[in-house]
């Protein structure tokens, strides 16, 4: 499993979203990479940089929606929540220690629905309403 950003697929036209998708893509790529690995403090620190960015990238993100009135805010920002929850969820799992091989499998899942149905989708509609 490896992603490859390319404009027709993920792009949103606003150059500061795309880059920190870029960014997001590269740490599902790691990810994804090491997903064999039994180096545990490697994956932790991996799942720990996606949330911290995921966190930031949703302020930028939300904040830009919100300047130009984007009429499905609301929503799009539900979608926002529940992926933090998400990502608690599987922190959580991983503290537990008993299977970090099916967690990173859960977890890369999810993470790859999420660049196909929130990015791919919700994102680029964001996009559009600001190019419209
Ligand atoms: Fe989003």
């Amino acid at each position: 499993m490896h992603f490859d950003w390319d404009p027709d697929t993920f792009a949103t036209g606003i150059t500061a979203m795309d880059d920190e998708h870029k960014v997001l893509v590269g740490l599902i790529n790691a990810l994804a990479k090491n997903r064999g690995t039994e180096n545990r403090d490697l994956l932790e620190s991996i799942l720990k940089t996606l949330e911290t960015y995921v966190k930031n990238h949703f302020v930028h993100e939300e904040r830009i929606m919100r300047r130009m009135n984007y009429d499905k805010f609301q929503a799009h920002v539900a979608q926002h929540q529940s992926f933090i929850r998400m990502l608690k969820q599987i922190e959580s799992e991983f503290q537990k220690q008993t299977n970090t091989k099916a967690v990173i499998e859960t977890t890369l899942s999810f993470l790859k629905e999420w660049l196909s149905q929130h990015i791919m989708v919700q994102d680029k509609a964001y996009g559009r309403f600001l190019v419209e």
